[in-house]
């Protein structure tokens, strides 16, 4: 395309949050994000509520992306759209709107993989005075569907080196606070009660995987076997329990969670390291990852809230640097629930 700034608009529909961005180059000029209460009631997603929630909000979510940027479809010079890996229906929705926009405005397609994409989301370039990792570097992604180590040689040249072979982090965040009775998504929630809590209270194993895989499945039946022991039901009228509990369960994640990567960092002599995905968004993990970054001497990178969880301004970035490779897409790409990177 030879364009060196292009105006792209990306989809993000792969879960439960359908998501419209306009970057311009890297820099994201509206980053429109509508969550799904639909779900809270069954404390998860239920995807063909997802499915229906995305067609009914994907057409008013777009025209704000657009409006917000002060940009018109004429500008456009690419539409980008999330691929893979998610729900298959919520997938399909936003494939389905990106084609017919390709179509519809003879602009080139470009489709994203939504892993790569958390990944990417370090290089949205919104100030002055921003740094960015530098290649090679590791991410952490921690997201409600994976847990993943990334070896990062270009922006488009990635290998998984370790993740999840059961749960994933944020599922372990999400399970705990569905048994202890908190609102769905669980992650959040956590967090907050776990800032007045001791976290020394109780402990929980770290399961034993080798290399740089992860396991978190375990973790959930050591918490029900903690609440069945301390008669939970009957001795949550203590107040800091609650608290104690999270903080203690917390802990063991982000514990868990940095030893391997800092594991990983050492190994291979990589000290550029990064976090991604919605679970980077805990305060508990932002502050202990910055911590061990200056105790290793390695430059730490986490990105700001808005691009931690879902959003469609790291599917972006990511078709940004697939715009300039001229890696587009056909009329004739389908959704992936799975997808490899
Ligand atoms: O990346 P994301 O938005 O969606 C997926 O691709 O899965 O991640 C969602 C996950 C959920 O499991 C949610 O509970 C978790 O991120 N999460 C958190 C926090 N904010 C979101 N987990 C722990 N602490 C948080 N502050
Ligand atoms: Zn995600």
């Amino acid at each position: 395309m030879g364009k060196e700034n292009p105006y792209i608009l990306a989809i993000e529909s792969s879960c439960d949050e359908t998501s419209a961005a306009v970057l311009h180059g890297r820099k994201s000029l509206s980053n429109i994000i509508a969550s799904q209460k639909v779900h809270e009631k069954y404390g998860g997603v239920v995807p063909e509520l997802a499915s229906r929630a995305h067609q009914a909000n994907i057409v008013p979510v777009v025209h704000q992306a657009l409006e917000a940027a002060g940009v018109e479809m004429k500008q456009l010079d690419a539409v980008a759209f999330t691929q893979g890996p998610g729900l298959t229906g919520s997938l399909l929705v936003g494939t389905a709107f990106a084609k017919s926009m390709s179509l519809a405005l003879n602009i080139p397609l470009i489709a994203v993989n939504h892993m790569q994409a958390h990944v990417l989301a370090h290089f949205i370039a919104d100030n002055d005075e921003q740094t960015f990792p530098s290649f090679p570097f590791l991410c952490l992604t921690v997201s409600g569907g994976h847990t993943q180590i990334v070896r990062v040689d270009m922006p488009l040249t990635m290998s998984v080196i370790g993740e999840t072979i059961d749960d994933a982090a944020g599922e372990a965040f999400d399970k705990a606070a569905k048994v202890l009775g908190l609102p769905y998504p669980g992650g959040p929630e956590v967090d907050k009660l776990a800032r007045t809590g001791n976290a020394l209270r109780f402990s929980f194993p770290h399961p034993q995987v080798p290399g740089f895989d992860y396991s978190f499945s375990g973790l959930k039946t050591s918490l029900l076997y903690l609440l069945r022991d301390i008669r939970f039901e009957t001795a949550k009228a203590d107040n800091s329990l609650l608290a104690d509990i999270c903080a203690s369960y917390q802990k063991t994640i982000v514990d868990y969670l940095l030893v391997k990567f800092k594991g990983a960092s050492v190994k291979l002599g990589i000290t550029q390291l990064c976090l991604a995905g919605g679970v980077s968004a805990n305060s508990e993990l932002r502050n202990r990852f910055t911590a061990m970054c200056s105790s290793e001497k390695c430059d730490g990178f986490i990105p700001p809230f808005a691009y931690c969880t879902d959003n469609a301004a790291m599917i972006g970035i990511a078709a940004y640097f697939k715009f300039m490779a001229g890696d587009f897409a056909s009329l004739h790409f389908t959704p992936k629930a799975k997808m490899e990177f």
